[in-house]
């Protein structure tokens, strides 16, 4: 799809050389054609039928005409199709495309004059690739469970819709349950009346932030914005985790300027859930994998927290601009953490960050460490790399360093509230960062390449490099075992969890022995910290130490979350015998992940694609 952006100019006096942006940004993983059918507005009403794991009902789309000779243009993925009318529910023709590998099928209808109003009904797969149904067991408790997971380009499996970040919808829902599930979604409640549940979202959004979740949910007030939603076995321990939460969002306030969504609750779900988080708005999506029990792993309730601003307000107008969502809210992210817990923990977090990029860089071909990367004929979520996350904020920090806080912060925020409920293209951060900060300070401006940072591939020579005096004394205590000291001498008292990463990730390669060592002196196999276990389990497994083979085996069996999965499989493959035991592992543990995750692991595995017939 195309969309007109800002017009690019390229400017005098900065240090801002051409980006390759065509004048109109393309959109590659969309049918729709918004510069001429654009839609604007959504109505949805959709049944829950947790037997068949199928969504029924239809979607009324209010467009905006402006090639009025053109037709309305959606797209579709796994989606039946029932019929399509207009506002006086009279049928309209429709033709469904080709698939598309990556796209899926364009849903295309001809609009007769006059007509502003066209609803679908449709009903979804069991397989829709947004939708993840849970059985009991897969839960906390004894009933069923639904959630979706829209971004990158999901949500077009569970409602035929213009899915470009581009585009920019209102929307209101008429969800119906089964009695005993609780419908939840990334708007505000209107109402709740038996099994059905009403919402509003009356701020317009990018169709990847429409979001669904029903179970068995309760919630439990944080202040009067904030709550946290969870099944009721999670909830004590979910509550007690996520306490802070209104802290986080007055910190931001007080950074980046209002929040400008109504409340702000978090919603954890079973452990199947394939990402850490996801920042629907109104209500963040996350992974019970943080609830450590001592508010050590909140950072991410801080990233999705941030995306209120950097993502949801403005957001990237195509997939290629992601690093402006991610490496934004990671910078944004370590702000508030400054803020909420002090300079140690975010400085801890920052390093721990960049040390996780050097490592991908590695591993990535030159075209993936790009961050204004081209992902035409490709899976969007291939971009999801620690780049746009890790060098989109490397590259903010090196504009504080060399603008100061103070600007910086006034330039950002006047980027959210200038910019407010857009969808930005690179091109128009460059003109925009020329504008209101390069030339001014032409001195500065000449001592960062933009060029470089966002087209090149690697880290730039100036990026900045973050220090964490709490990580010296782990650097040592490294430099001690690797030197023999024995594990139980090492003076580890007072560490933070921070400081247990740094130290898992400084281990290099080590022996079953040593393995065995540290495990009896820190108990790391019986961790209850998820982030410490799995950075454990990948060394047991790359060491051959076969006595956390159990807490593997239970881990990668109940845990969907992708970033956790992917390296664990990877470490398996790469043992001798190690394809046999990942794939019998996978095999049991494959109907419980996400299609996300299981796309992913399939691919790596070298796992048989499923006959066009079951999907
Ligand atoms: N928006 C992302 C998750 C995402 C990105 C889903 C691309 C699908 C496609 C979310 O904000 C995120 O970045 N989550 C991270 C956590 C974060 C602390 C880095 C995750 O899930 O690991
Ligand atoms: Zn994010």
């Amino acid at each position: 799809m195309r969309f007109v952006p800002l017009p690019l100019l390229l400017l005098a006096g900065c240090a801002v050389s051409p980006t390759h942006e065509p004048a109109m940004a393309i959109d590659h993983h969309s049918h729709a054609e918004p510069h001429r059918v654009r839609s604007t507005h959504l109505d949805l009403d959709l049944q829950l039928d947790f037997t068949d794991h199928i969504a029924r009902g239809s979607v009324t789309h209010t467009v905006q005409r402006l090639d009025a000779t053109a037709p309305l243009v959606l797209d579709t993925r796994d989606l039946t199709i029932a019929d399509v009318t207009d506002q006086n529910g009279a049928s309209l023709p429709f033709t469904l495309g080709d698939e598309d590998p990556i796209r899926g099928r364009a849903l295309t209808i001809p609009l007769p004059p006059g007509l502003d109003r066209v609803t679908v009904r449709y009903r979804t797969a069991p397989t829709a690739e947004a939708m993840q149904w849970l059985a009991p067991e897969q839960t906390a408790g004894t009933s069923p469970f639904l959630f979706t997971q829209g971004q990158a380009i999901l949500t077009r499996t569970w409602i035929p819709l213009q899915d470009s970040p581009g585009v920019r919808v209102t929307w209101t829902a008429r969800i119906q349950a089964p009695t005993g599930l609780l419908p939840v979604m990334s708007a505000m409640r209107r109402t709740e009346d038996g099994r059905v549940s009403t919402f509003v979202m009356d701020r317009p959004v990018p169709s990847y932030l429409i979001a669904l979740a029903c179970g068995e949910l309760v919630s439990h007030r944080i202040s009067d914005r904030c709550a946290v939603w969870a099944e009721p076995a999670t909830m004590p321990l979910a509550s007690r985790e996520l306490a802070d939460m209104e802290q986080m969002v007055a910190a931001c306030e007080q950074l980046f300027g209002p929040y400008r969504w109504g409340r702000y609750d978090v919603l954890v779900l079973p452990p199947s859930f394939p990402f850490g988080g996801m920042e629907n708005p109104c209500l963040t999506f996350a992974t019970p994998t943080i609830l450590a029990g001592d508010k050590s792993l909140v950072s991410l309730i801080a990233h999705e927290l941030a995306h209120s601003w950097s993502g949801n307000l403005v957001t990237n107008a195509t997939w290629r601009d992601f690093w402006l969502n991610e490496g934004f809210t990671v910078y944004l992210e370590h702000r508030i953490m400054e803020h909420v817990y002090g300079v140690d923990r975010a400085a801890m977090e920052t390093v721990l960050g960049m040390q996780e990029l050097r490592a991908e860089l590695q591993e990535l071909g030159a075209a993936d460490q790009v961050l204004h990367v081209d992902l035409d004929g490709r899976n969007p979520d291939d971009g999801m790399t620690s780049v746009p996350y890790q060098k989109g904020a490397a590259l903010l920090r090196r504009l504080e360093q060399l603008f100061g806080r103070e600007r910086l912060d006034g330039f950002l925020r006047a980027w959210f509230d200038e910019h407010a409920f857009q969808s930005l293209t690179t091109a128009t951060f460059l003109q925009f960062l020329d504008e209101r900060l390069l030339r001014h300070a032409p001195d500065l401006a000449k001592q960062v390449d933009l060029h470089t940072w966002i087209e090149a591939p690697g880290l730039p020579t100036d990026a900045p490099t973050p220090q964490s005096a709490l990580f010296d004394a782990v650097d040592a205590t490294l430099g001690a075992f690797a030197n023999g000291t024995a594990a139980a001498a090492l003076d580890t008292r007072g560490w933070v969890t921070q400081q247990w990463l740094r130290l898992l990730a400084g281990l290099v390669a080590p022996s079953r022995s040593q393995l065995a060592e540290l495990d009896a002196a820190f108990h790391f196999t019986d961790s209850g910290n998820c982030e410490i276990l799995a950075a454990w389990l990948l060394l047991t497994i790359a060491g051959d130490y076969r006595a956390a083979d159990a807490r593997l085996d239970a881990f990668l069996t109940t845990v969907g979350r992708r970033k956790f999965l992917k390296p664990l499989y990877q470490a398996l493959l790469k043992r001798p015998d190690g394809k046999a035991r990942a794939l019998s592992l996978y095999e049991r543990a494959r109907p419980r992940y996400h299609a996300v995750s299981q796309r992913t692991l399939d691919a790596m595995l070298g796992w048989p694609a499923e006959p066009a017939a079951a999907r």
